[in-house]
């Protein structure tokens, strides 16, 4: 079965800040074109004779796999990510542990966008469940994430995020984002990955 769309789960036209056209161009050509891409690449690696073929095409495709499936994934965080709403008692405690409070969680995750600006990359927050903590990282070319980890929300520093509205102005995106936080997806996000 060829991997399907997610339905757009932000509203488009009611994220302050930020323009219809950028998060409906965003979702159909970035998002679309990720899912289209694996789609393409899966049908590739499912013709492949994998007893024969040369290195560098199981080297390509696998790699080209990893960055589209990422792509996808780290894309459908992203848009669930947009939004206003609250965190629960359960995240809150949770940032208040492991930041010093969410503040001080903000500070660090914006700090580490606009670190981006100018480049590309993604800044995640993240669940370890290794060491049961919250962990901002950093992944670049749609992969990278921290082994185990569940990224519970995601800011895309592609250009093609911002620069229709912004220009090269990435930390005013960044600012943009950071004041439309779905809380609530990543509250349900982090009991999920906690198993609870
Ligand atoms: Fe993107």
């Amino acid at each position: 079965m060829p991997y399907e769309l997610k339905p757009l789960s932000c509203n488009p036209g009611a994220i302050a800040g930020m323009s219809e056209k950028i998060i409906v161009s965003h979702y159909e050509n970035n998002y679309g074109g990720a899912v289209k891409r694996l789609n393409a690449i899966e049908a590739q690696l499912a013709e492949l004779d994998w007893s024969n073929a040369p290195v560098f095409a199981i080297n390509g495709l696998k790699r080209e796999q990893m960055v589209a499936m990422n792509s996808m994934l780290l894309h459908e965080v992203f848009f669930d990510s947009l939004g206003v709403s609250q965190a629960s008692a359960g995240l809150t405690a949770q940032i208040d542990a492991d930041f010093g409070g969410f503040d001080q969680w903000a500070v660090q995750f914006a700090a580490m966008g606009k670190a981006l600006g100018g480049g590309s990359g993604w800044v995640l927050l993240t669940w370890s469940p290794r060491d049961g903590k919250l962990i901002n990282t950093w992944a670049a070319d749609h992969t990278g994430n921290l082994s185990g980890a569940t990224p519970l929300l995601a800011l895309d520093m592609y250009e093609h995020s911002y620069h229709m509205d912004f220009g090269a102005k990435a930390g005013v995106y960044v600012d943009a984002f950071m004041n439309n936080l779905n809380l609530e997806v990543v509250s349900a996000l982090l009991l999920t990955a906690k198993g609870a």
